[in-house]
């Protein structure tokens, strides 16, 4: 992948052109919110589950969405992932924002741009983990690049298992399958909304580890929702939500840190 360079651009020297605030770590951004405002229900029903929310993901970044239950986690993944609409604001993938797309126009970017791991693995039972793994490049008639597909799934130990269906294998398995589904399309950003959290600590593991390992050395851009500091812990960057705002970061997080965030940040 790129051997990146732009770690070192906040050392340049003064004569350079410097920029006057560091650059993130990766230049480029994989997606963005500009404001993004999202309301359910109206009146004194109403709840502003987002209140302007303005954030950058970086291309190739493992970042991590935390914060305490309520706090707008799920909503900000869904809207940046075009699952959910936005009241108010702006969202884009890469450069194309997603309120000026129609329903089949963000249904073709969601499939043919985007990955997603959820809690609850979503596969089909009746098909096999093959059938599940290849099915979002099946719906868009196009061809799986086989050499990828038997890369990614010897990568994520389901060579053995591709002929099982999903009630033949353990959870860890089906989020591994899951996995290997929203990688096999080499897309731009895998979403998870809390991918480890059905899972015991092994398979967590396990699954962390096959994310991260995307990143690094395919340069892969991921995105997850969890309450689990540990999980945090394999992000880059860690970006905290207190009712619907972003309150916080952490770079490079560790689990001690996170906890010591969180404690301040359920203690405001
Ligand atoms: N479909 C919905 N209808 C009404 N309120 C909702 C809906 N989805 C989420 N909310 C509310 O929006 C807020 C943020 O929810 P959510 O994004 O699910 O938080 P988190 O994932 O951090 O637990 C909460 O107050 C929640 O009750
Ligand atoms: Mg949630």
């Amino acid at each position: 992948m790129t051997s990146d360079s732009s770690t070192s651009a906040d050392h340049q020297p003064s004569g350079a052109q410097a920029p006057q605030t560091p650059l993130p770590r990766r230049a480029s951004v994989a997606a963005h919110s500009e404001k993004l405002t999202k309301r359910y229900g109206a009146g004194d029903a109403a709840v502003v589950a987002l209140d302007g929310v303005s954030i950058a993901f970086g291309k190739g970044e493992f970042t991590a969405i935390m914060g305490p239950s309520g706090s707008g986690k799920s909503t900000l993944m869904h809207c940046m992932a075009g699952l959910d609409s936005a009241t108010s604001g702006r969202t884009y993938i890469g450069d194309t924002e997603l309120s000026g797309l129609s329903d089949s126009q963000i249904t073709a970017l969601r499939r043919d741009r985007l990955g997603f791991v959820f809690q609850s693995f979503n596969l089909v039972p009746t098909l096999t983990a093959e059938e599940n793994i290849t099915l979002p490049i099946d719906i868009a008639g196009k061809k799986v690049d086989r050499a990828w597909f038997a890369e990614v799934t010897s990568r994520l130990g389901l060579t053995e298992r591709l002929s099982h269906r999903p009630s033949e294998l353990s959870g860890g398995q089906q989020q591994r399958v899951a996995c290997a589904r929203a990688m096999v399309s080499r897309p731009e950003i895998i979403f998870g909304d809390e991918p480890t959290g059905n899972l015991d600590s092994n398979s967590s593991r396990e699954v962390l580890t096959i994310l991260r390992t995307a990143v690094d050395d395919i340069g892969q851009t991921v995105v997850i929702v969890t309450h689990d500091a540990t999980a945090a812990s394999y992000a880059d960057r860690v970006v905290f939500l207190a009712d619907g705002r972003v309150v916080d970061e952490l770079r490079d997080p560790t689990p001690a840190a996170i906890l010591a965030r969180m404690a301040d940040i359920e203690n405001l």
